[in-house]
């Protein structure tokens, strides 16, 4: 049996500036999964390090925070039945240009960089990740 999962998307800045975040969204939608939560902000510094903290030692962490600061994104939290891998699946590789055809970051990423979209990368991922951006009023 499959257990019911929950997963932080973030449509990053490229994407909802390219208006392609409804789109991003909906292509999740359609696996199945539920939104129960959603919001657009633009994250700020500490909480850009906080999501991205795994990553504070590599050479591209600098240009990642830059990057998820810069303009507004849109956060998403999906449930579902094996939501995290299936979101995963959904998003592609990290690098669009190995990204499987039809994949989100194959269709709408740039670079390493600029890759449309974030999926957790596990349950326990999730769960940190999810109350970096919501209360528990948030969420439904
Ligand atoms: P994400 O966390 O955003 O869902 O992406 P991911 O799991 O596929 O990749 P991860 O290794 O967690 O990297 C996080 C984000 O850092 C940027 N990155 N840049 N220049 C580079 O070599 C490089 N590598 C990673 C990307 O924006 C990546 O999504
Ligand atoms: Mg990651």
């Amino acid at each position: 049996m499959v257990a019911m999962e929950r997963s932080l998307v973030l449509v990053k800045p490229d994407a909802v500036r390219k208006g392609q975040a409804a789109e991003i969204i909906s292509r999740l939608e359609k696996l199945g999964l539920k939104i129960i939560a959603l919001k657009m902000l633009r994250m700020d510094r500490a909480l850009a390090e906080r999501q991205y903290s795994i990553h504070r030692d590599k050479p591209f962490f600098d240009a990642l925070v830059a990057y998820m600061t810069s303009a507004p994104i849109v956060a998403v939290v999906f449930e579902g039945e094996g939501a995290v891998a299936r979101i995963r699946q959904a998003v592609g590789a990290t690098d669009p240009a190995k990204a499987d055809a039809g994949t989100i970051r194959a269709d709408f990423g740039l670079d390493v960089t600029h890759n449309a979209v974030h999926g957790s990368d596990s349950v326990a991922t999730a769960e940190e990740e999810i109350w970096l951006f919501f209360t528990e009023g948030e969420i439904f």
